[in-house]
Formats: structure tokens, C-alpha cells, sequence
């Protein structure tokens, strides 16, 4: 071996080789591709502190790389009914195509706590994506949620939680925000002023990371 090469020589170019093929850094075709995170905010009120939360997360995401698209569905106003044998021909009818999108490349969900826990809409949604388990359309995709209260400890890590847990249901990878929003966004809405700066930081956080982890999982073709 050549006595200039150091071990330490050695072990930084490893490192860097390793680092570069973890982020995609060799251009491939799959490079230029769009990657689309969706955004469903999941309050009955339409355009109101979740939808404007979750349109926060999505501009922090797009802003990460132009390949980043993104697309907010509020289900506010919507008609949408959970989960039954056969289920009615209602608003979740056009979001399904959406989902099924090949270049969808991760989720946000956002729901208002309501007792500590999702919104009814927010249950139904996830519940009409039983479909998607099978063949697994949403699988190895990032999810984030954005949670607001009206107070500032009003359930919002309850409501992450619920979602998280339900997404692993269909193979997505729960994120959480860069810090220090590691669990997520928790937004305090309080007199629907979503002016809570605090709050809504955690929201970029957690759409910077959201479109972080979507490229990097889009750069090894997943
Ligand atoms: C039925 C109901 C239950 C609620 N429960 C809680 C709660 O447990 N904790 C809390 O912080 N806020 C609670 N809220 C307030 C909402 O979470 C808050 O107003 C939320 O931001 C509404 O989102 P929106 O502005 O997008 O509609 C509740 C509101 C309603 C209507």
C-alpha cells in the first residue's frame, strides 16, 4: 500500500463515498424527477389554522430542493365518510388519484386536537386509505403531522402520536421535524389566529424534513 495514503486519509474517503451515495449526490435519471409531498389538513373549518399550519410545513418543503412539488387538500367543506363495507361515492373519490400519484413522495397530516385526540375527518381519511395497504402504495414514504390545540398543551403530542401510529399501518416512516421539533409541529391556534411563531417554526422544521428525507429516499429509487 502507498505509505502516503494515511488510515485517516482512507477513513475520510470512505466516509465521504458513503455520505455521497446515502444523499444521491451521483446524478441519475431519477435525479430530475418531481417528488410531490401532499398536504391534508383535516379540520371541518376550511382554511382555517390547520390548513394554514400544514401550507406553513409545505412551503419549508418546497423550499428544500425545486425537485420538492407540493400540493395542499383540505378537507375542510369535504364530504368524506369513514370507513364502511361498501363505501358511499363521496370527496375522497378525487384525492385517491393523488395518492396513487408515482411521483408522490410524502405526506403531511395535520388535524386540530379535538379531546386530546384526531378530528373525526382525520379518522375517516386515514380509514378510506385502507386500500392503499394492499398494494402497498404508500410504503416506505415519509409522514409528518402538524397538530394544533387551542392551548398550548392541548393534546397536540397525542394527536402525532395517533397519526404516526396509524400511518405505520401502511409501511409509511413517521418523521418528525428537524430540531428541535423532533416529534413534529405543535401549534397553538388560539382565537384562529395561527400567529403562534413558535408553533408554526416547528412546521418548517417539519417540512424541511419531510422533503429531506422524500429526496433521499427518491434518490435510491424507493
Ligand atoms: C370539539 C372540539 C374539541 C376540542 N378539543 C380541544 C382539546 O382537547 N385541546 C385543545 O387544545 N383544543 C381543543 N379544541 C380547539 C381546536 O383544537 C382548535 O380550535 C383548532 O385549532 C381548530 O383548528 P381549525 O382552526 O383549523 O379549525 C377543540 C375544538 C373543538 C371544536
Amino acid at each position: 500500500m502507498n505509505k502516503q495514503i494515511t488510515r485517516r486519509k482512507f477513513l475520510g474517503a470512505a466516509g465521504a463515498a458513503a455520505l455521497a451515495s446515502a444523499v444521491g449526490s451521483t446524478a441519475t435519471a431519477a435525479d430530475n424527477k418531481p417528488v410531490k409531498i401532499l398536504g391534508i389538513a383535516c379540520s371541518p373549518r376550511k382554511g382555517m389554522t390547520t390548513a394554514k399550519a400544514v401550507q406553513t410545513a409545505l412551503d419549508a418543503a418546497k423550499a428544500v430542493n425545486p425537485r420538492i412539488e407540493v400540493e395542499l387538500i383540505d378537507l375542510g367543506g369535504l364530504n368524506i365518510a369513514g370507513h364502511s363495507a361498501k363505501p358511499p361515492a363521496d370527496d375522497f373519490d378525487a384525492i385517491l388519484p393523488k395518492l396513487k400519484d408515482p411521483a408522490f413522495g410524502g405526506l403531511i397530516i395535520g388535524s386540530p386536537s379535538y379531546f386530546r385526540g384526531i378530528s373525526s375527518l382525520c379518522k375517516a381519511f386515514i380509514e378510506r386509505c385502507a386500500p392503499l395497504r394492499e398494494p402497498r402504495t404508500l410504503a416506505d414514504k415519509p409522514v409528518g403531522v402538524v397538530a394544533l390545540g387551542s392551548f398550548r398543551n392541548g393534546g397536540q403530542e397525542l394527536v402525532i402520536e395517533q397519526i404516526q401510529t396509524a400511518m405505520l399501518c401502511f409501511g409509511m416512516i413517521p418523521v418528525g421535524g428537524n430540531s428541535p421539533a423532533y416529534q413534529g409541529a405543535t401549534v397553538l391556534s388560539t382565537k384562529d389566529d395561527s400567529g403562534d411563531e413558535l408553533g408554526l417554526d416547528t412546521a418548517k422544521k417539519l417540512g424541511a424534513r419531510v422533503a429531506e428525507v422524500a429526496l433521499r429516499l427518491a434518490a435510491k429509487g424507493v
